[in-house]
């Protein structure tokens, strides 16, 4: 019996196509030759006579190695014994449909990698450095059919992964729905929580779920961390052990502003002994203009971080299975080094390392209205709302989705940056709400390059 094979997402792409491994993320990038074939594959339910004739017919090559690897890895009960009859008839049905999936030109992903859903902007904390501006303003949300609806479009178009943030998502009241029906779904998923005043019930949905990894926000194990937050560290260690004691896999992330180096040693020593295998620390998205006392760390100082922990994770815990990773838009920038190596970047990289908004993510608010990212909350009213549309048609047609399309900036020092071929002068939704419409004519005012002599 023929199978595709569901440890992997096989998707069609303006270039050729993406092969994912579900599990460790891992990508593939096909080119036509590959792409065609697995489609003819896949179309004549694992065919191999049928696919070698429609893969040569459309004029591509289909004995290549990779082909053979693919077959491996991707398809399993794979045939090639078919009546002639049937087979003319398999041939030409494949052929029509390779032909339609390959037809797009226009140069963008087929679907996003990720979208982030917000099914509720409420929150029962006020952390200071919180970018989600509209919490606590009863803005209408939409009910979990709708959202489950969307998650399964989502997982049909080929979406990677789904992440829940919010306000506080485990306030939203029909949450416990919508976590078993993804998980049932079984598309990657994490939801982000400040880890008070959690149900038991969603507790326990997230112990036994198999494709939902929580991840709670934590900011330092001292004084600190109500300082920021406005809540006791102890108050979100409850959660935490709860999860970690009946062997449920967690992560934890910080974002940095006010921590020292130590504060997140801290962490990172606790992480190890209490078997957190992922924790990561976030750059500071300085868009929330309501913020107040948030020490807003350069790029450089990111990267002083970031090298720092790296040489304290290694010298600790080189043979432990843990991996602190420093995350956010644009630390490149603090790399000046690197500005020169970047020029040969594959179509699919240059989605992928360049801002997401639009490229490879979206989001979608609780009134289910949809941003390219949530930093232009306060820049944009969208057009596309997923109550009226469906995802893919916002994802390929929607006029702020699509806003990063084509429009090379006209900064000059930018023109002749090695980053540019990823970065087009910075983050969109920062010089909007900083330069508002001349935002074209200069750069994201974070942009550490060439300031910098190391
Ligand atoms: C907006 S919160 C929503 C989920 C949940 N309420 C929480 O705090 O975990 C999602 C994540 O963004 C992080 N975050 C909040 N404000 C941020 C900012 N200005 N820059 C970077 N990350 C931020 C939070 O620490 C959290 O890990
Ligand atoms: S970071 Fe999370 S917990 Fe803190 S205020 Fe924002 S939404 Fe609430
Ligand atoms: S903002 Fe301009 S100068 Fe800075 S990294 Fe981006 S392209 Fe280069
Ligand atoms: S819009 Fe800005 S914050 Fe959002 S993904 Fe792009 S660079 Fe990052």
């Amino acid at each position: 019996m023929y199978k595709f094979n569901k440890d992997y997402i096989f998707r069609v792409e303006y270039f050729g196509g993406i092969l994912i491994n579900r599990h460790n993320f891992q990508i593939l990038e096909l080119d036509y030759n590959e792409a065609v074939w697995l489609t003819a594959l896949e179309y004549s339910k694992g065919n191999v006579t049928c696919a070698k004739r429609v893969t040569q017919e459309l004029g591509y090559n289909p004995e290549i190695e990779v082909c053979k690897f693919i077959n491996k890895k991707v398809l399993s009960g794979i045939y090639d014994k078919i009546v002639q009859d049937e087979l003319e008839d398999i041939v030409f049905k494949t052929k029509e449909k390779c032909l339609t999936v390959f037809k797009q030109k226009d140069k963008k992903l087929f679907a996003p990698l990720e979208i982030t859903i917000y099914p509720t902007l409420n929150c029962n904390l006020h952390c200071r450095f919180c970018f989600v501006k509209n919490r606590n303003k009863g803005i209408k949300e939409i009910n979990v059919e709708k959202w489950i609806s969307i998650v399964k479009e989502a997982y049909d178009m080929g979406v990677l992964s789904v992440s829940i943030l919010g306000g506080e998502p485990t306030q939203y009241k029909q949450i416990d729905k919508l976590l078993k029906e993804i998980d049932e779904i079984g598309i990657n998923t994490t939801i982000t929580s400040n880890g008070v005043a959690v149900k038991d019930s969603t507790k326990n949905i997230l112990v036994n779920s198999k494709h939902i990894i929580p991840i709670f926000s934590l900011q330092a194990f001292n004084d600190k961390n109500k300082i920021l937050m406005g809540v006791d560290y102890k108050d979100i260690l409850v959660t935490i052990n709860q999860m970690i004691k009946k062997d449920k896999e967690v992560r934890i992330n910080s974002v940095y502003i006010n921590q020292s180096e130590k504060d997140f040693y801290d962490i990172i020593d606790w992480c190890v002994a209490n078997g957190i295998k992922r924790y990561s620390i976030a750059s500071y998205v300085n868009i929330n203009q309501s913020n107040q006392d948030v020490n807003n760390k350069s790029f450089y100082d990111f990267r002083i971080l970031t090298e720092n922990i790296d040489n304290y994770v290694m010298s600790k815990y080189k043979d432990i299975d843990f991996e602190c990773s420093t995350e956010g838009c644009m630390i490149y920038s603090a790399y000046p080094e690197l500005e020169n190596d970047i020029l040969e970047l594959t179509e699919f990289e240059k989605h992928y390392y360049s801002c997401r908004a639009g490229k490879t993510k979206i989001e979608i608010y609780s009134n289910g209205d949809v941003y390219p990212c949530i930093c232009f909350e306060n820049e944009i009213s969208p057009t596309g709302n997923i109550c009226t549309k469906k995802l893919t048609e916002i994802w390929h047609n929607d006029i702020f989705v699509n806003m990063f399309k084509d429009k090379p900036s006209s900064v000059e020092e930018c023109s002749k940056c090695g980053f540019n071929i990823i970065c087009n002068s910075g983050c969109l939704a920062v010089r909007y709400s900083k330069y508002g419409l001349k935002y074209n004519l200069y750069k994201d005012p974070r942009c550490v390059l060439h300031n910098l002599i190391l």
